[in-house]
């Protein structure tokens, strides 16, 4: 079986304000294998399907101009249960309420500029994975400490 995959991306207010080493950092101390990672300034086609589920809703003009104004930091981890745990490490979508230690709950202050976005689902991971990267991008490796992570 194929191992479980996330797509995370640092969005434009985490770049702005020098927080790439900090956010990946504690996705490599967690332990997570680092699939892809690309920075870009992605096209407004790209954000209306990223956030296609949210069409409809009144923030929805405001998220894409703001996830198109500069570049993201896109990824994809891998590991088991790697994207339930990815939210967890990211905190509540508000993050005045995302709890101390998570990314958002020590780095973040507003809904609107929440710093990172991570796939909630399974079906949602292989969408988006599948919509900010071409299979030519994602790398599969074996970490040389692999055996102190994960017992065979
Ligand atoms: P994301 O997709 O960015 O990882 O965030 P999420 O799953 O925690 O939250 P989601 O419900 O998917 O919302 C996507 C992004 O839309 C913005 N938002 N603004 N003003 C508002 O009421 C509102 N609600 C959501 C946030 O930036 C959120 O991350
Ligand atoms: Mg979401």
């Amino acid at each position: 079986m194929a191992a479980e995959r996330t797509f995370i991306a640092i969005k434009p207010d985490g770049v702005q304000r020098g927080l790439i080493g900090e956010i990946l950092g504690r996705f490599e101390r967690k332990g997570f294998k680092l699939i892809a990672l690309k920075q870009l300034i992605p096209s407004r086609e790209l954000a209306e399907r990223h956030y296609g589920v949210h069409r409809e809703r009144p923030f929805f003009s405001g998220l894409v101009d703001f996830i198109t104004s500069g570049p993201v930091v896109a990824m994809v981890w891998e590991g088991d249960g790697v994207i339930a745990s990815a939210r967890n490490l990211i905190g509540a979508t508000k993050p005045l309420e995302a709890n101390p230690g998570t990314i958002r709950g020590d780095l973040a202050v507003n809904i609107g500029r929440n710093v990172i976005h991570g796939s909630d689902g399974l079906e949602t991971a292989a969408f988006e994975i599948g919509l900010w990267f071409d299979s030519s991008e994602l790398h599969d490796w074996v970490p040389s400490d692999q055996s102190w992570r994960v017992e065979s």
